[in-house]
């Protein structure tokens, strides 16, 4: 087993699609997931991430999991557990995923924006917190666009983060195919989005005026201080609490409150409920929560 792995000269790939991962290294890289990331595999996830990494044994041109897990142990190996948890950590999302929270952000969120003296002249701040591909911010972004003046808000910005260099690259691109668009309406495709052309046919890019106000940022959200210059109006942190412990969740809350702006909303995925967590946010309705005003 080399010390070091050197993509450019790779044996004949072996066959590890039948790899067998035994418990202890099973053990192992659910301890260095959980430490990196807090995501929580446990032994129902066992084939679900052999299945995943079946094609990176195959990479690296290595038949055992045993190897792999020597390769994770080696120093310097800090890139692998990137490329680890970017393969095992669940990407999936849509554009205008739980409608009912944008429904809500237009119909109160907004609104109150709008009454709020104190408000004209600022930036109206979103925090897409668990961005994945792009689709959420960048629904964020078309609702916005569709539903805020510029002259009634002055301007808004969406931060965007993900622990996965992989989908973060993929979101910053912008581009999807036509089926990704479901949920889009036709004259919001037209407005929002270029089509592609020759090889780019079938695709979609979010137009230039939409991407420029998203930002994308590698950010792990278990390892505060984040680094943002204000607070936000909205955080969406949806469907990844989920994959985290009571205590982690309890610490994550109360981590995205401190960043809230008082009166503030915190949005999470509809299957997340916060409760039995303690927390300082008010339940607004299912998966809207509110920071107190003081
Ligand atoms: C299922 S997707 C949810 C995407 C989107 N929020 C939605 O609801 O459609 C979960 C995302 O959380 C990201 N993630 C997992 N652990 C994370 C962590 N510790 N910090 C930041 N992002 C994380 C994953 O990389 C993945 O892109």
């Amino acid at each position: 087993m080399p010390a070091s792995l050197n993509l450019s000269d790779q044996r004949a790939a072996p066959d590890s699609s039948n790899a067998q991962i035994s418990d202890a290294d099973y053990t192992f890289l659910c301890k260095l997931v959980y430490d990196r990331s807090r995501i929580n595999l446990g032994p129902d996830k066992r084939v679900l991430v052999t299945s995943r990494l079946a094609k990176r044994l195959r990479q690296l041109g290595l038949d055992s999991y045993r190897e792999y897990c020597e390769f994770l142990r080696t120093p310097g190996s800090g890139d692998e557990l990137q490329l680890l948890i970017d393969r095992i950590s669940t990407n999936h999302t849509h554009f205008f995923r739980e409608v009912k929270h944008f429904e809500f952000v237009e119909k109160s969120i907004l609104p109150a924006w709008r009454a709020n003296p104190a408000a004209r002249g600022t930036t109206f701040r979103v925090w897409s917190a668990a961005s994945s591909t792009g689709e959420e911010p960048y629904t964020i972004a078309i609702h916005l666009a569709e539903k805020l003046a510029p002259a009634e808000a002055g301007a808004w910005l969406i931060e965007a983060t993900d622990i996965s260099t992989r989908v973060l690259d993929i979101a910053r691109q912008g581009v999807y195919e036509a089926e990704k668009l479901a949920g889009v309406s036709a004259e919001q495709v037209r407005r929002h989005f270029q089509k592609g052309m020759g090889e780019r046919d079938g695709q979609f890019r979010v137009k230039q005026e939409l991407r420029a106000r998203v930002q994308f940022h590698h950010l792990n959200l278990l390892e505060p201080p984040y680094p943002f210059a204000q607070p936000f109006h909205l955080i969406f942190c949806r469907n990844v609490m989920i994959y985290f412990d009571r205590p982690t969740q309890t610490s994550l809350v109360s981590h995205l409150a401190d960043w809230l702006v008082p009166g503030g909303h915190l949005l999470v995925g509809h299957s997340e409920s916060l409760s039995g967590i303690s927390h300082s946010l008010k339940l607004v309705q299912p998966a809207v929560y509110r920071k107190p005003l003081n």
